[in-house]
């Protein structure tokens, strides 16, 4: 099996000094920075645009997973691929013409993502599943750092990747986005997820960086490997 990506979401970061956080996170091991873009229109809350993921690409090397939680997300991707994004993720709720928007992704040699709220079924995306490289199951509704897990969603993560398996697509990456902690991180990987995000579990004041992000790692993988 392999080893499962912590993508360390800077939401929770401390702001003022966001550089820093971020080379915490990419010197504690972290496999991707996952940043949410919110626009106070498709949820309720504005959070962080280009500069900042202009900021974080010229501090890191590792690949930036870009979250859009925006309406008209077509009007967006090209900026934020301009700006450093490796992983372009939409919202398949937010998103009218999704198959056009993943192949423009593709187009630009970017990993494709389609994001679903838990309310989402997964038949939503099965037409276009031959077109990304990454679901994201959202296992909050989306909006702020912080809420409890949704159990519900580990089913879904375990109906796609049995999908994902049966039509040769296993290298589909499923990343998992919201409230995951050292606690249920290893339900999410036995279930078949991939990736695991993680904002206020990685980032809090009860640890440093690098300790909840070992300890994260370390839940998915007791024994030790990887
Ligand atoms: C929620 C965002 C998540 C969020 C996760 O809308 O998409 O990426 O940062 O935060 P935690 O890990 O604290 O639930
Ligand atoms: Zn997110």
């Amino acid at each position: 099996m392999r080893p499962v990506k912590i993508a360390p979401s800077i939401l929770s970061a401390d702001f003022a000094r966001l550089g820093e956080q971020v080379r915490e996170a990419e010197a504690a091991g972290a496999d991707r920075i996952h940043i949410d873009v919110m626009d106070g229109h498709f949820v309720p809350v504005i959070s962080m645009g280009l500069p900042i993921v202009e900021a974080v690409r010229r501090v890191t090397r590792l690949p930036l997973d870009i979250h859009l939680m925006v309406a008209q997300p077509e009007r967006q991707i090209d900026a934020f691929m301009e700006a450093g994004g490796d992983i372009i993720n939409v919202h398949v709720e937010a998103a009218t013409h999704l198959h056009r928007i993943l192949q423009a992704v593709r187009g630009r040699g970017r990993l494709a993502g389609v994001c679903l709220n838990p309310a989402t079924p997964l038949s939503a995306i099965e037409e276009v599943l031959g077109e990304v490289d990454q679901v994201m199951l959202m296992s909050v509704n989306p909006g702020y750092a912080g809420q409890p897990f949704i159990e519900a969603v580990l089913g879904k993560v375990r109906r796609l990747r049995e999908t994902l398996d049966r039509l040769g697509m296993s290298s589909v990456e499923i990343e998992v986005d919201g409230g995951v902690t050292p606690e249920n991180a290893p339900r999410c990987v036995a279930a078949g997820a991939t990736a695991l995000v993680a904002a206020s579990a990685i980032y809090n004041d009860r640890a440093s960086v690098a300790e909840n992000l070992s300890r994260l790692r370390f839940s998915c993988a007791p024994e030790g490997a990887g």
